[in-house]
């Protein structure tokens, strides 16, 4: 279907569906277990109501704001971090960064993008700006020389997102089943030598292959001062979960000048602890017991956005931006760069008539004041 028959992410999601490979579809689609926590993104913000105020002026929204404390951007929505965009189309990651460019979002780049960080900005616009997520490698000499190889794009990358959420590979068993279905097809038309020959954890999913080499050693002592020696870009804290780490990161900041200067709360989309939290939840938990937090580090949150007043409501609850993974790669798999541009002109467009429709003009009047969260507190 024509790209601009498509009117929400559920369409955008049902369109890339028939259009990529069985592998790609379940990779992308995949979360760990029973996918309860996915499930849940994908349905907690409906159960957050608004409370829009009459009598406003709003013939303009305006969604403009700054993000790490110092760079202008269109939107507070960004790209989440996710790998393997190519398996989706061609475009890949720099037709993620060509369908956002016009709507002045950020975009942060995967660890396993299908892409060179290079390629990935080669044809940015001057203005837009990236971050670069690390897994940070058993070899740290590895991400050493990744850390240095960003450094010289300090043009367009501007932060170091380093994800925390994933120390161990998760079950993700839609991924792993189209790798199964996919060794079997093969070894129907394979000799026995070449069977016996077979790579160790070639059969295994995307994820899992992916995995392959990452740190299951993180601390706040030990990790922190490493990757400050190896960067001089802020760091972005992804995959916080509980108000406590909030805290911690909040207090590591304070104590650190320059080094912290966001932090992500997201399950990762659920695809790596089943049943971990929605990130609004862990955002209404750290607005209740340390809110102090909001004046020292920027709170970022992403998972299950499906709508711009998802968005919106985060904003309210005191989210600085807001990421969608899997929407920006639907809209790739639908229509290369320009499905992502419509992902992006639909929940733009939607946020705006959220904004209007609220009483609220620009993103800093966004506040608990438009919030009804009891239903969710509650349960
Ligand atoms: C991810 N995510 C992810 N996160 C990360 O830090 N590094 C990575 O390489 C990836 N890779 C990845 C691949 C795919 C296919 C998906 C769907 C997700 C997690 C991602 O950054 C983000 O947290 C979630 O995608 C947000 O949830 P939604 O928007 O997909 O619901």
């Amino acid at each position: 279907p024509p790209l601009h028959s498509l009117l929400n992410l559920d369409e955008i999601e049902a369109a890339a569906k028939t259009q990529v490979s069985r592998k790609c579809w379940a990779y992308y689609f995949s979360a760990a277990d029973d996918l309860l926590s996915k499930s849940y993104n994908n349905t907690v913000y409906r159960n957050i109501l608004l409370r829009p105020r009459v009598f406003v002026d709003v013939t303009k929204a305006d969604t403009t704001t700054t993000l790490l404390g110092q760079y202008k951007v269109g939107t507070p929505l960004y790209v989440s971090p996710a790998a393997m965009a190519r398996l989706a189309h061609p475009d890949g990651e720099a037709g993620i960064a060509r369908g956002i460019s016009r709507f002045g979002a950020m975009q942060l780049v995967s660890h396993n993008a299908s892409m060179t960080p290079e390629q990935i900005v080669a044809e940015s616009k001057p203005g837009q700006i990236f971050g670069w997520q690390l897994y940070v490698q058993q070899d740290r000499a590895k991400s050493e020389a990744m850390l240095a190889r960003i450094a010289k794009l300090k043009d367009k990358y501007k932060c170091v997102v380093l994800t925390l959420d994933a120390p161990v590979p998760s079950k993700r068993e839609h991924d792993e089943k189209a790798a199964l279905e996919t060794q079997l097809l093969i070894e129907e038309s394979q000799s026995e030598e070449e069977k016996k020959n077979k790579r160790p954890g070639s059969n295994s999913g995307v994820g899992q292959q992916l995995f392959f080499g990452t740190a299951a050693d993180l601390t706040w002592s030990t990790t922190l001062p490493w990757l400050a020696k190896h960067t001089d870009l802020p760091i972005v804290l992804k995959g916080v979960q509980t108000h406590e780490d909030v805290y911690l990161a909040a207090q590591y900041a304070r104590k650190n000048p320059g080094s912290i200067k966001a932090v992500i709360l997201s399950n990762h989309g659920g695809r790596s602890l089943d049943t971990a939290p929605p990130a609004v939840h862990t955002l209404l938990e750290v607005r209740k017991y340390c809110p102090e937090v909001f004046d020292i580090i920027e709170i970022w949150v992403d998972g299950g956005i499906r709508r711009g007043t998802d968005i919106v409501k985060a904003l309210c609850l005191g989210a600085r931006a807001v990421g969608v993974g899997r929407a920006a790669l639907w809209g790739l798999g639908a229509g290369g760069w320009e499905g992502v541009d419509r992902t992006f002109e639909i929940l733009q467009g939607e946020i705006q008539t959220c904004m209007k429709m609220m009483g609220a003009k620009d993103i800093s009047e966004l506040g608990p004041r438009f919030i009804n969260s009891r239903m969710v507190e509650r349960d």
